[in-house]
């Protein structure tokens, strides 16, 4: 005899089965840099990039990672971005999402994520069959992955330190995606690959108290902030209007 499932049932077993994706697909990637990308926002990625190095010559570490202290401030667009900027340089760079839980890198760059970063640190999958190969000249994505019930043990595995002294042989530059560190504690727990966090905030929506916050939770596990980038500067439009222009700043820390 057939048990006819109620409604409810169904979309709870759907969406178990299923992990929720973003909703507003269509609207990831549109910030990210191109030929047509404006002039001044351009120019913003390439001081920020100089500045980066700057700061990373400094450590003789050519890694760091992106975060903020909220979801939805900007950290996978900044993170691309500038893996783009870094990458026109002729300089070979990696960006790997280390979002385990709300990976959206894939969703930006326009790749697939069947396999990626979780797989591999899992021993499931080899990097060179997940990593997406010159997605731009120079530029080489590692994406999240599967899903995994346990994203902070993965990061802290050994595979971790193993795959990031592959990386520093490979790349000259390597760039971390990794979640809000008002939400989850794993973006801190890069921080022994990394030369340090660069740090997003946006305008009109991150708090004082937020940016204290974050920079507690960096001093307390021995970090070190980078810089900063804020997103959604507004600035005079050519005939005095106030315009609302997404913009980047980057500020020494
Ligand atoms: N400079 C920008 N101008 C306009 N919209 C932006 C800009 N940067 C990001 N966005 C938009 O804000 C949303 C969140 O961006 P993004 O995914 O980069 O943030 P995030 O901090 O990585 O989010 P999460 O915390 O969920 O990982 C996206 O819809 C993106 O298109
Ligand atoms: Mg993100």
């Amino acid at each position: 005899m057939k048990i006819k499932m109620p409604t409810q049932k169904l979309k709870e077993k759907k969406a178990a089965e299923k992990p929720k994706e973003k909703k507003n697909k269509k609207k990831d990637g549109k910030n990210v840099l191109s030929e047509k990308s404006k002039f001044a926002i351009v120019e913003a990625y390439k001081s920020a990039r100089t500045n980066i190095m700057f700061s990373l010559s400094a450590t003789e570490n050519k890694a760091f990672a992106v975060t903020s202290y909220a979801k939805g401030d900007g950290k996978s667009t900044v993170a691309a971005n500038l893996a783009i900027s870094f990458s026109k340089m002729g300089k070979k760079v990696i960006l790997i999402d280390c979002d385990l839980r709300r990976p959206n890198l894939h969703n930006i760059l326009k790749l697939e994520n069947k396999a990626g970063f979780s797989d591999m640190v899992g021993r499931m999958v080899v990097f060179d069959d997940v990593v997406h190969r010159d997605v731009l000249p120079c530029l080489d994505v590692l994406t999240s992955g599967t899903i995994p019930p346990n994203p902070s043990e993965l990061i802290c595995s050994p595979e971790v330190t193993r795959f990031v002294e592959r990386l520093n042989r490979e790349y000259d530059y390597i760039i971390f995606d990794s979640p809000p560190i008002g939400v989850v504690a794993d973006a801190l727990l890069l921080k022994e690959h990394i030369a340090g966090y660069l740090l997003v905030t946006r305008e009109r929506k991150t708090t004082h108290g937020d940016i204290e916050r974050l920079l507690q939770n960096i001093k307390l596990t021995d970090s070190k902030p980078l810089g900063f980038i804020r997103v959604g500067v507004t600035h005079e439009g050519k005939r005095g209007r106030r315009g609302y222009y997404y913009y980047y700043y980057y500020q020494y820390y």
